[in-house]
């Protein structure tokens, strides 16, 4: 890592590291584990609505409803999940900063988050003007479904090695 970026990395985790929020954080006990079952609520909540949009797009399950509509209605709890998934990672970054932020494995997460959130609008967006967009592109469609679960279930295996890296 560039070392002018490390610098400024650490000083960035001393910074948060000190504020109250952070030592309120540190000093209740029930705050991390709390925010932990959120965080993994959302999880399954963001999970089985991507596996339900990824399969429908391979052919399989819900087939009595077009992919269209297993996409809109998915769609939405994915969209409520990120942001709650974004809150309670920053609150348990918050209490532990160097902890995560100098985490080469944490930063992998936030990569993968990034490229999955980019595959899962790729796949959804076009579905909104034309709810045929998928059809007659089943290998695509194959490959888009293959990368998103990967990409996903990558994330989970990241953010469980954080804490062993
Ligand atoms: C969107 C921004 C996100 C941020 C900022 C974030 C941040 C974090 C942080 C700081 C931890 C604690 C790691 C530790 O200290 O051991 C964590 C744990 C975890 N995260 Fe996230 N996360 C985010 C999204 C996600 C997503 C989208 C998933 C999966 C779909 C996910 C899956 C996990 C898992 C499986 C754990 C381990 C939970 C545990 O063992 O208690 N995270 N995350």
């Amino acid at each position: 890592m560039n070392p002018t970026f490390k610098q400024m990395l650490n000083s960035v985790c001393v910074w948060i590291d000190s504020t109250a929020l952070s030592q309120f954080i540190q000093n209740a006990a029930w705050v991390v584990p709390t925010v932990q079952i959120v965080h993994i609520l959302a999880i399954a909540a963001l999970m089985a609505s991507m596996l339900m949009i990824n399969l429908r797009l391979v052919g399989m399950g819900a087939r009595d409803q077009t992919l269209a509509q297993v996409s809109s209605r998915f769609s939405r709890v994915i969209w409520w999940a990120l942001p709650v998934l974004l809150l309670t990672g920053a609150i348990l970054i918050t209490g532990e900063p160097a902890r995560s932020l100098k985490n080469n494995i944490f930063q992998l997460k936030m990569l993968l988050v990034i490229g999955a959130i980019l595959v899962t609008l790729y796949c959804t967006v076009p579905l909104k003007k034309n709810a045929a967009h998928w059809d007659g592109r089943a290998g695509l469609g194959k490959l888009v479904a293959l990368v998103s679960v990967c990409l996903w279930v990558g994330i989970i295996f990241a953010g469980r090695w954080i804490a062993y890296f």
